[in-house]
């Protein structure tokens, strides 16, 4: 018989956003007659710009012709793309190697397979309330998490304690599910903290395209010192529509180094590229084609399009709950709103009460750490006709 990991008896029963549809497909089949808003899960909804699918059809023509056609590409990514990426970096006065950047089918990936290049026994911080996936991946591999409050006293941006040491901090900024983002100094601070510490910080930037105050950094690489401390994710699921497509990035500089107990320096970028080359062959050319298009002046200007219609959508929401009363947070710099549960009501109680009463379904805090256990969020990622229904009905309920 296998020795099973039995570490996956530590964690929930199901994965938050599966446990979600659970709930609303068993709602469904019993209230067929009902239409159910979704603004759960941050799936986007809009089509993916022209440039993006044109470029898109022609990774298909180049595998039809035997002249252009593609088999296995670089684990890491063509190179046309990670240049493309290293552009938009420099338009953000960050610098960086091509030789830096992976190519992936997404940062939910890499911020799980990222815990790869860890012994189980490192001092974890992760901020409550988190992306799941940090939490649950640290689960499956045995290690113990050191919890970071995030709540409304910090304003959802927790700092250093720097009484306590840790090797290993996840920061998602702007984040998800609560919308906050740091500002240069506070992540200068943990910048600070974690070379004091000789720390890795694991800085997820899914959403920096949500990023409207320009003086917010969208890189952790904005800071002086990060590229000595920081591994940074990065995604094309929200910036340009790839939820189903699938394709991120993960940036690790080559000036990560910490030493191996045998003295021998380790470094970080020739670690990953050994795991990616040896568990995984790369996203696929069609789809790294239209990847690049992305990056192009006319695709980011379609992306951002897109996003400014997610903005809208976000401050209608906002709009709507500050009419109720109802204290939110996020929604600007981010795609979601993270809101107090009306009543003092527990997170999965709202989640059930708004998913009967008003057919609505949203994403309860306590899905993300003990501090969302009274909190809400929605997503902007619906489209308007939905979102302005929502709230319509979210203000006949209370
Ligand atoms: C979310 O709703 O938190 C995200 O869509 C999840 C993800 O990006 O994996």
């Amino acid at each position: 018989m296998p020795k099973l990991n039995e570490n996956y008896l530590n964690l929930k029963e199901s994965y938050l956003f599966s446990e979600i549809s659970h709930r609303v497909n068993s709602y469904i089949s019993t209230n067929p007659d009902k239409r159910v808003i979704r603004l759960g899960i941050g799936d986007v909804t809009l089509p993916i710009g022209p440039a993006v699918i044109s470029q898109l059809h022609e990774g298909v023509n180049a595998l039809a012709n035997a002249e252009t056609f593609k088999g296995y590409g670089p684990e890491q990514g063509y190179a046309f793309l990670r240049e493309a990426i290293v552009d938009y970096y420099k338009q953000n006065n960050v610098i960086i190697d091509a030789d830096e950047v992976f190519v992936s089918d997404g940062a939910k990936s890499d911020t799980g397979n990222i815990t790869d290049l860890f012994d189980k026994d490192n001092v974890i911080l992760i901020p409550d309330p988190v992306y799941p996936v940090y939490v649950d991946t640290n689960i499956m591999n045995g290690r113990n998490i050191t919890y970071i409050d995030a709540n409304i006293q910090n304003n959802f941006l927790p700092m250093p304690d720097h009484s306590v040491h840790a090797d290993i901090i996840y920061i998602c900024s702007p984040n998800n599910p609560t919308g906050a983002a740091y500002n240069k100094e506070q992540l200068k601070e943990w910048v600070d903290y974690a070379l004091e510490n000789n720390a890795v910080i694991l800085y997820d930037s899914a959403y920096e395209c949500f990023i409207t105050d320009e003086t917010l950094p969208r890189s952790i690489f904005a800071i002086d010192g990060a590229k000595k401390c920081a591994i940074e994710f990065c995604s094309l699921s929200k910036t340009a529509g790839f939820t189903g497509t699938r394709c991120g990035y993960t940036i690790v500089p080559k000036d990560l180094t910490f030493t191996a107990s045998n003295t021998a320096q380790m470094s970080l970028n020739a670690m990953w590229n050994r795991r990616q080359t040896t568990k995984f062959n790369g996203v696929s050319y069609i789809v790294q084609k239209g990847a690049a298009a992305v990056f192009s002046v006319e695709g980011m200007a379609q992306c951002k399009k897109n996003i400014q219609y997610y903005q809208e959508n976000a401050r209608i929401i906002a709009e709507g709950l500050a009419q109720k009363n109802i204290r939110y947070f996020g929604g600007v710099n981010s795609p979601y709103i993270w809101f107090e549960c009306p009543n003092n009501m527990d997170s999965w109680d709202f989640f059930d009460y708004l998913l009967c009463h008003a057919q609505i379904v949203g994403t309860p805090g306590a899905g993300f750490g003990k501090n969302g256990q009274k909190f809400f969020r929605l997503t902007s990622f619906g489209n308007r006709e939905n979102t302005i229904e929502a709230m319509e009905r979210i203000n006949k309920l209370f």
